[in-house]
């Protein structure tokens, strides 16, 4: 970790002052000096995906609020997060959360899942999102809802907050001794992955018939999805080659084409990864976790765990197979894909830059805009030699006031076709109307990475802005979370 503290953007007073800023560190981020309003703004302009027609470049990224029954219905809660997205005035709705295929593969026991009656309550959430977004924008042109069907994978928690019950492809030699996973534990077997192959079937007939536009294939950070892609040390017809562990995603595509061929198909990808990272033992002190540090690589090269790094050093990212599966979502016909980077278990500063770690994490190990360019010149890269796939991108949030100012430049330049918001999403859901209304960012509302959304989830209670969204600020878990953070890091 640098010796200077990171500046603090929330001080920072004026565009040109960050974009010096950025200058001094020699980041490479566009970055426009005024905003664009109205039908001007390249934020503004339609996109034509096939049979959708996209009403603007904003899109909401998946967040899951840990706010499901037990039985993986939605809850008020989980209403109210998915109307906010609707009221956002963001036109693509990237899945509005992960929801898992199926009970085993729930990542913790208040995620949705797709049970007897998820007909009933995916029409319904799609229908607040929907009637909210009309409210709020006047009407619902260009609207385009996804939903992100996963299974947790090695993060797999369904029954119990705290005792994980892990379904893995491979042993990882790092993560299973993180995880407490005993060198016997049982792969999943391919007549296991097979049924769940069923279950994503199952599950995007019934998004389907909710009216979603899309469903999202999740191969993203860690999850089961992702872990197929570097399941090198896998034997049998789902591990070892490149075709081996691309299978569960083109038998899942053929499944759901089966069933439902007019569906359009998604895929979120983490384009790129590196190794775990754990606190630095030798600057931690209790309540205070030092700074990241990769785990050691001892006996672990050529390195054969990961997807998208490179072997020989895979704290570097190697595009080489991450441009093959591209290939092969544009063989399948999926030209919709979202590109988010690593994991928020093993290595979040990769995943969600932040200058508060989440209470299970630690110091960022580099100035965390950095994280933010490393997402948006690999995107800027794929998009580059993936013109025809429609591209969003993923980490915009840690840029705080100045991200409409680099989301503007990024649409502007090509770097991306949609610029997708998360955490800034939960903070200031309107920001995307409040930017091509030409209201300007409110700067009070903007979300300051404080990490309550993810340490909060870490302790058993619901995700939600709590230092920003007064519903979450004046609630009981509140109080729950404050006594968490009494023992972590500020
Ligand atoms: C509380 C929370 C829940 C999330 N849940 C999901 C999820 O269900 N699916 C997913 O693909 N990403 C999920 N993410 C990751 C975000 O979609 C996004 O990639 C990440 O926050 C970085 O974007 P940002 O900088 O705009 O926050 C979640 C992030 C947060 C903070
Ligand atoms: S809790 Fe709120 S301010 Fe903190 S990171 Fe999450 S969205 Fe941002």
């Amino acid at each position: 970790m640098s010796d200077r503290p990171y500046l603090r953007l929330g001080g920072v007073g004026d565009v040109e002052t960050f974009q010096s800023h950025l200058r001094e560190l020699g980041i490479s981020i566009p970055c426009d000096r005024d905003l664009i309003a109205g039908d001007a703004s390249p934020l503004a302009q339609p996109l034509q995906l096939d049979d959708l027609n996209l009403g603007n470049r904003f899109a909401i990224q998946p967040m899951e609020g840990w706010d499901g029954t037990s039985d993986g219905e939605p809850t008020d809660l989980t209403f109210r997060r998915w109307g906010r997205f609707g009221a956002s005035g963001a036109k693509l709705i990237w899945g509005g959360e992960a929801v898992a295929v199926s009970h085993d593969g729930r990542a913790n026991p208040h995620q949705l899942f797709i049970n007897r009656r998820a007909d009933v309550y995916l029409a319904r959430l799609r229908e607040t999102l929907v009637a909210e977004h009309r409210q709020a924008v006047g009407s619902v042109a260009g609207l385009v809802i996804g939903l992100q069907l996963t299974h947790s994978g090695r993060y797999s928690q369904p029954n119990v907050h705290g005792r994980p019950e892990p379904r893995i492809l491979y042993h990882h030699p790092i993560l299973d001794r993180r995880l407490g996973i005993p060198h016997d534990h049982p792969l999943l077997s391919d007549e296991e992955i097979r049924q769940i192959i069923e279950d994503f079937q199952r599950a995007a007939r019934l998004a389907h018939e909710a009216g979603f536009d899309f469903v999202d294939i999740k191969h993203c950070h860690g999850y089961l999805g992702h872990e197929f892609l570097s399941a090198h040390t896998r034997g049998g017809d789902y591990g070892g080659s490149f075709e081996n562990r691309t299978r569960f995603l083109r038998e899942v595509v053929a499944a759901i084409r089966g069933i439902a061929p007019t569906l359009t198909l998604g895929v979120r990808l983490s384009a790129f990864d590196t190794i775990p990272f754990r606190p630095d033992p030798e600057r931690s002190v209790p309540g205070k976790p030092g700074p990241g540090v990769p785990e050691s690589l001892k006996s672990l090269l050529p390195y054969r765990w990961g997807f998208g790094v490179n072997p020989a050093n895979p704290l570097e990212p190697d595009l080489t197979e991450p441009v093959q599966f591209l290939s092969l979502l544009e063989d399948l016909g999926i030209k919709l894909v979202n590109f988010s980077a690593g994991s928020p278990y093993y290595n979040p500063h990769v995943q969600r830059p932040a200058l508060y770690p989440p209470s299970d994490g630690y110091q960022s190990p580099e100035e965390p805009l950095l994280g933010v360019a490393r997402q948006m010149q690999v995107t800027r890269t794929l998009k580059q030699q993936f013109p025809n796939l429609i591209i969003v991108g993923s980490a915009y949030t840690y840029l705080q006031d100045f991200l409409p100012y680099v989301a503007q430049a990024a649409v502007r330049e090509g770097w991306v076709d949609c610029v997708g918001l998360g955490r800034m999403a939960l903070a200031y859901p309107r920001l995307p109307l409040d930017v091509i209304n030409g209201n300007g960012m409110q700067r009070k509302r903007s979300c300051r990475t404080f990490s309550d959304c993810t340490s909060a989830p870490r302790a058993g209670l619901p995700s939600g802005c709590y230092p920003l969204d007064s519903y979450y600020k004046q609630s009981d878990e509140a109080a729950q979370l404050k006594q968490l953070k009494r023992q972590t890091p500020k």
